[in-house]
């Protein structure tokens, strides 16, 4: 009894340490603010789509995203981001004192503080390159290349000459990614396996490392890259993929050989930045690591404020084991939304809630300050 009970008041105490440890400054809400950014642009996908989607096209406007319940939490209202509030790039403005981004295709949005240029459901690899895969596109045909394109496009019309632009880029902050998710979702969900999918790692990986030579070539300074999530925790893929071979799972009922398949890519995504940065040395390019910062939310959710019972289950959704089914998915008629979405970790199965994402930020915010090289 006596061990058991010190044993639980261990677990407490070393999980206040990393708390503390990982926030050693709580009253300091603008971290990233000493890297003095006048600018953030963003590169992406529905992690960071902060409205482009739903404006891009008649199919983009009519996806969930452009209807409440999402946006509700903090908007009252859908923007486009995919998630009940505010996403880790929403954060990340807060954090160096910006506002928040906003979406390119909003046409009578003010650009001075950056632009993102994010679409949800995107792909590192061109429409054109998956078809030669056999993998189709769902939402959007706005692939990472299409994104650069818009960017080059933008700066064009904020700069005079290209020595212009390296001045007035010098001091933003790039977001090249989470990018790739997509590719691999479309494959697996189209069948192909993992090993199969396994083949297409060089290529986005490839694709990825060439954005960063665009932007670098733009003007940028500091980028930050980020890498995918350890996607077998996630209702989508625990739903699709479920099991009764127990061996499948870790301990943390995440697929086994799906977070093998995320590490797989960030092992190659990490090698990619290392031969840029010997490309590039006066550049500051750094790993966003999304994997280990949703692996430290979901293995302390409990102390984090998070419902533990519910913490593999879409909070908006219905069926199944883990709330969650694609044919009947957030947004849909009839289809809840969980009592309180701010102990909830995933909000519709594929994406997280504004509370995971806050988190999730903070750790990251904590992890790349000091490769930022600000105060240099
Ligand atoms: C855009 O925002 C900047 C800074 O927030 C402000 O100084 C500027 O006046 C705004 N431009 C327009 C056209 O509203
Ligand atoms: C292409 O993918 C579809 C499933 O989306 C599959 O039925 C078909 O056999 C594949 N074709 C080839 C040539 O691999
Ligand atoms: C797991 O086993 C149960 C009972 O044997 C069966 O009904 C179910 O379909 C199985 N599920 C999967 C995903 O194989
Ligand atoms: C994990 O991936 C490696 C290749 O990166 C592979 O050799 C290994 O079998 C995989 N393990 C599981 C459990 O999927
Ligand atoms: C799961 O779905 C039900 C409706 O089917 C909903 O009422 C409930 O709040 C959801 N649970 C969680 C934990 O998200």
């Amino acid at each position: 009894m006596a061990a058991t009970t010190r044993r639980v008041l261990s677990l407490v105490l070393l999980s206040l340490t990393f708390f503390l440890l990982l926030h050693p400054c709580p009253t300091d809400s603008n971290p990233l603010k000493i890297c003095n950014f006048d600018e953030i642009y963003q590169l992406g996908d529905s992690i960071s789509d902060t409205g482009n989607l739903i404006r891009e096209t008649p199919i983009g406007a009519a996806t969930a995203f452009a209807k409440l319940p999402y946006g509700e939490t903090y908007f009252n209202k859908a923007t486009g981001r995919c998630s009940n509030g505010l996403l880790m790039i929403d954060y990340f403005a807060l954090a160096a004192g910006l506002p928040f981004l906003n979406p390119y295709k909003n046409n009578d949005a003010n650009f001075t503080h950056g632009a993102n240029f994010a679409v949800a459901g995107s792909t590192a690899l061109s429409v054109e390159d998956l078809a030669g895969k056999n993998i189709s596109t769902v939402v959007t045909g706005s692939s990472l290349s299409v994104q650069l394109d818009w960017m080059f496009t933008h700066f064009n019309s904020i700069c005079h000459t290209e020595r212009d632009c390296i001045e007035k880029l010098r001091n933003s902050l790039f977001m090249v990614g989470e990018i790739g998710g997509n590719d691999y979702n479309y494959a697996l969900f189209q069948g192909k396996t993992i090993e199969e999918v396994q083949n297409i790692v060089p290529d986005v990986v490839r694709a990825i490392k060439e954005a960063v030579r665009r932007v670098i070539n733009y003007g940028a300074v500091r980028v930050v890259v980020p890498g995918n999530f350890p996607i077998g925790c996630m209702p989508i893929y625990l739903t699709a993929f479920q099991t009764n071979n127990s061996a499948a799972y870790d301990e943390y009922h995440c697929l086994k050989h799906l977070n093998n398949f995320s590490i797989y890519h960030n092992d190659q995504l990490k090698q990619a930045i290392e031969e840029l940065k010997r490309e590039y040395p006066s550049a500051v390019i750094v790993y966003g690591d999304y994997y280990n910062a949703f692996e430290w939310l979901f293995r302390r959710a409990p102390h984090l404020g998070f419902d533990v019972e519910s913490a593999q289950k879409a909070c908006c959704g219905t069926g199944g084991d883990y709330n969650f089914s694609l044919a009947k998915m957030c947004g849909a008629p009839g289809v809840p939304v969980c009592p309180n979405p701010n102990q909830a970790i995933s909000w519709d199965g594929v994406h997280l809630t504004e509370a995971a994402y806050k988190i999730m930020s903070g750790w990251l915010i904590h992890d790349i300050l000091p490769k930022l090289q600000c105060s240099v």
